[in-house]
């Protein structure tokens, strides 16, 4: 299975976007700078189509933070194909994946769909299909829905969150992790803190899974 490495930035009260879902910038540039790196040192960069709607990320590893950026394939999990045309990930400048549901296959420009699931898509089937395709790092970008699938069902292996001085507030904002969360202190993963770095506005922290559980 490729390695999952998560990365986001947040609010120091835990908010990766304010309750209006809309993006808002939270890494500083000493941060940014270290995202496209990460991004260009992984195989394929992921996010959920709650992410495309709201804030049309290009998914680009930018020539001012990377020279020569190798550009990473582009995935979306989207299983009813709701990713609109036009989207910066359909700009046909990097490789574009979306994986959908089955009898949600529909033609989008400068994508290849592919049905993997029934209800949701399958993380399971996707990683196995992109180890096929011979990806070894996947880099998940968010947003918390998408988050919460992959360590809910154990294929995270690294955890990063830059965490800003702002305060966001509000019981929907989007935080790092949404879904249902864990109920019961037993069901909760560990992480191995493993790196804390300090920047202008804010500080990175660096995690490992202690057991990324059965995969
Ligand atoms: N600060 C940061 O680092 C950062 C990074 C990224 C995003 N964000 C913020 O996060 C917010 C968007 O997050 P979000 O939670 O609404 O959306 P999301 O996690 O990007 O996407 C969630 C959607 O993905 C689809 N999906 C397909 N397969 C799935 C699966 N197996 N598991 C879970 N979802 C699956 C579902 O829609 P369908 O059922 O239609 O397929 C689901 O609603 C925005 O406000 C954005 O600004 C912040």
């Amino acid at each position: 299975m490729p390695r999952v490495i998560v990365n986001c930035a947040m609010s120091v009260d835990g908010k990766i976007a304010s309750r209006v879902r809309k993006q808002v910038r939270l890494s500083d540039e000493s941060d940014m700078a270290r995202v496209h790196k990460l991004r260009n040192d992984c195989d394929a960069i992921l996010v959920g189509v709650g992410t495309v709607i709201a804030d049309d990320p290009s998914l680009l590893v930018k020539e001012k933070y990377v020279e020569n950026p190798r550009q990473p394939i582009r995935i979306i999990l989207d299983s009813k194909c709701r990713t609109p045309p036009g989207s910066r990930v359909l700009d046909g400048k990097s490789q574009t994946i979306i994986f959908t549901t089955q009898g949600h296959e529909k033609q989008l420009e400068n994508a290849e769909i592919i049905a993997c699931g029934t209800d949701m898509v399958d993380i399971k089937k996707i990683l196995a299909h992109l180890d096929n395709m011979g990806i070894k790092t996947l880099l998940v970008e968010g947003g918390g829905t998408i988050i919460w699938s992959f360590v809910s069902s154990g294929f995270v292996d690294e955890f990063k969150v830059f965490i800003n001085s702002k305060l966001i507030g509000g019981g929907q904002a989007p935080t790092p992790m949404d879904g249902n969360g864990f109920a019961d202190e037993n069901e909760f993963p560990e992480l191995n803190l493993v790196r804390s770095t300090m920047s202008d506005s804010g500080i990175l922290l660096e995690f490992l899974a202690k057991d990324t559980g059965p995969k």
